[in-house]
């Protein structure tokens, strides 16, 4: 697999194990990013399975020829179709654990849980405003080139 297409499961590793450590930490905050953690690792998996194949065919039409749809793609087109509003629905809920660690008293929020809580609110516009947006589009390029071949 090429590097570009392991920058989603470089970010989702990395905050899997900086929320594994933070985890540890007695008290709301670590109970709160425990739950996120749950939320997250079943969620990635999917993400790994529809969004990263479909940007990876995105990135290699820009070559010439192009990859051909096989059935792996059309399997992740369809997956992404089904599972998109649970995917979504999963980012509302990690947004309200992370609510909730913000509205913590400040002497309880580490400097470590605000850089986490940054870093996951990133990770999850992203994938909102670009990612998501970018596989869907690839799920239609797919599902029309299937129509025509
Ligand atoms: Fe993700
Ligand atoms: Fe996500």
């Amino acid at each position: 697999m090429d590097h570009e297409d392991d920058i989603l499961k470089e970010e989702h590793s990395r905050l899997v194990i900086s929320m594994n450590g933070i985890s540890q930490d007695p008290g709301k905050t670590g109970k709160a990013f425990s739950e996120v953690l749950k939320i997250f690792q079943y969620h990635l998996d999917r993400e790994e399975g529809t969004v990263v194949p479909l940007l990876s065919y995105l990135k290699e039409r820009m070559c010439k020829g192009g990859r051909t749809v096989d059935d792996s793609l059309v399997t992740a087109a369809d997956n992404l179709s089904v599972e998109l509003e649970s995917m979504l629905e999963e980012h509302r809920q990690i947004e309200d654990l992370l609510g909730r660690i913000m509205d913590l008293p400040k002497e309880k929020q580490t400097e470590m849980a605000l850089e986490i809580v940054a870093e996951l609110r990133h990770h999850v516009a992203l994938e909102e405003q670009m990612l998501y947006p970018a596989a869907m589009a690839a799920t239609e390029l797919i599902k029309l080139k299937k129509k025509t071949c």
